[in-house]
């Protein structure tokens, strides 16, 4: 039952949610930095202000990685701190404090897997439209090329963007991350394709480079699933999932829209601006993607909205990841099962919906290889004398990687796992509350970092190359 010797066993971070330091050595702000001031955006009022101070503690963080044997780390980049204004000059001092955190890494021989883009968008860029704007697919490019060359020489993975679902969704639908707009479909759509025409860009400009390494993108993976075998059920599965994965996926993978969709975003005036050099860079750069990333956190349980189309009123409740919505359009909701079971947070465990949404995109993509970029279990973990006891979080785990190990065994391409996340880190919408790391961070003593039990755990399965992990019978 071991994991070949090539896959990676890593955990993962981003620069917003660790890091801090907003301000310092010559960083400019984000639109992360502004928009948690706003009243009543974040639980409790908390902000990436100091967050773990990763960025001045980041030798002894990547020291306790190394000490849990993490064998690849991945962490974002912050575009502000290394181009301040999103264009134009670039600040040396961030470049200096990216090249340290490699060279930490490299040093205790860990891979480092870069992500480009997890969610802080200069301000300056914020301003004049985000992803909206066809600017800010230059900006990214010239930004993303900037990174290759900067650390293209020891960085041999890159994840152009994290999870565009969630900010473009979060963004344009639900107003619950920057830039805050609400119900705007067409923005959204637009949004999403600025980002794809962005990567598809940046994935040409990188292979130009010849750094012989590897680039791709992180989606998050939900895959739909029907909530019984009716007609209208199955139809609400393959609508949601024609949005959900398809829209996402296709353009990277194909290099084109899913028709399905399409037809859709036309009937109702959605449809984006497509460029002719963006379908073009699309189609070019469909073959040369290395691999496609998934987040996989839970599956969504849906069923068709009969009758009249249900008002859709977005708002931060409804963005929390938890069943009990409606899709944007009205046309499906997300539905909280009785035999299923719910983090605090309310999202599902299912590690047998990892399995079956694995074998869902090998039907749609074939052999397309695949990291699981992120998957971990948010909880407010349990101190026992001290000792912080996260047994569910060791679970969690413990089945997803088997849920992994089973779908490798059945031909799905997976060349390695990345729990999110390697240490206690600030969670966008919910402060520092909802933990997820191996480490804990002591917010009331200095940001003290301290072992948890699911640390030593994790290091028993990467010494064992997953032999030692709780298989099911
Ligand atoms: C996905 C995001 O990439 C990460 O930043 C976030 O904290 C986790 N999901 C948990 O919600």
């Amino acid at each position: 039952m071991k994991f070949s010797n090539d896959f990676l066993f890593g955990a993962a971070t981003a620069a917003y949610q660790i890091e801090g330091a907003i301000d310092i050595d010559g960083k400019g702000l984000s639109n992360w930095d502004e928009f948690v001031k706003i009243p009543g955006k974040t639980f409790e009022g908390t902000t990436g202000d100091v967050a773990i101070d990763h960025y001045h503690r980041f030798k002894e963080d990547i020291k306790l990685m190394a000490e849990m044997g993490l064998e690849s780390y991945r962490f974002s980049i912050s575009w502000p701190r290394v181009i301040p204004n999103g264009v134009g000059e670039v600040n040396q001092k961030g470049i200096d404090f990216y090249n340290a955190v490699i060279d930490e890494c490299l040093k205790y021989g860990i891979v480092p897997f870069v992500t480009l883009y997890h969610w802080d968008l200069p301000l300056p860029l914020e301003r004049k439209g985000g992803w909206v704007n066809k600017e800010t697919i230059d900006a990214f490019v010239n930004y993303a090329s900037v990174c290759f060359n900067a650390f293209g020489d020891r960085v041999k993975h890159f994840i152009t963007f994290n999870e565009t679902v969630v900010f473009c969704g979060h963004g344009y639908l639900a107003g619950a991350h920057p830039p805050g707009i609400k119900d705007e479909p067409k923005q959204y759509f637009q949004a999403t394709h600025n980002v794809f025409s962005a990567h598809a860009k940046a994935v040409l400009a990188y292979k130009e480079l010849r750094q012989f390494g590897d680039i791709g993108l992180s989606h998050v993976f939900s895959p739909a699933f029907s909530v019984d075998d009716s007609a209208e059920n199955r139809w609400a599965e393959q609508h949601a999932n024609q949005f959900g994965i398809n829209w996402y996926y296709d353009p990277i993978l194909k290099g084109h829209y899913p028709e399905y969709v399409t037809e859709i975003l036309e009937k109702n005036g959605w449809m984006p601006e497509i460029l002719e050099d963006e379908k073009q860079a699309l189609i070019k750069a469909a073959p040369l993607n290395d691999f496609i990333g998934l987040n996989y956190y839970q599956p969504v349980r849906v069923e068709k909205i009969l009758g009249e189309a249900e008002s859709v009123e977005h708002s931060r409740q409804n963005s929390t990841g938890a069943p009990g919505n409606p899709s944007f359009d009205g046309a499906y909701r997300t539905v909280a099962m009785a035999d299923k079971r719910y983090t605090k947070w309310g999202w599902e465990i299912s590690p047998e919906g990892f399995v079956d949404g694995l074998r869902l995109l090998k039907e749609y993509y074939g052999d397309v290889t695949m990291y699981i970029t992120e998957n971990g279990l948010g909880d407010e973990d349990p101190i026992i004398e001290g000792e912080i006891c996260d047994i569910p979080r060791i679970n969690f785990i413990n089945d997803h990687l088997c849920a992994v190990k089973k779908a490798i065994d059945e031909g799905v391409n997976v060349k390695g796992y990345y729990a999110w996340s390697a240490i206690d880190l600030l969670s966008w919408l919910n402060g520092y509350k909802k933990q997820y790391g191996f480490i804990y961070v002591d917010h009331n003593n200095n940001l003290e970092r301290k072992k948890k039990s699911s640390f030593h755990w994790y290091k028993d399965v990467i010494d064992s190359r997953g032999e030692n992990l709780n298989y099911p019978a």
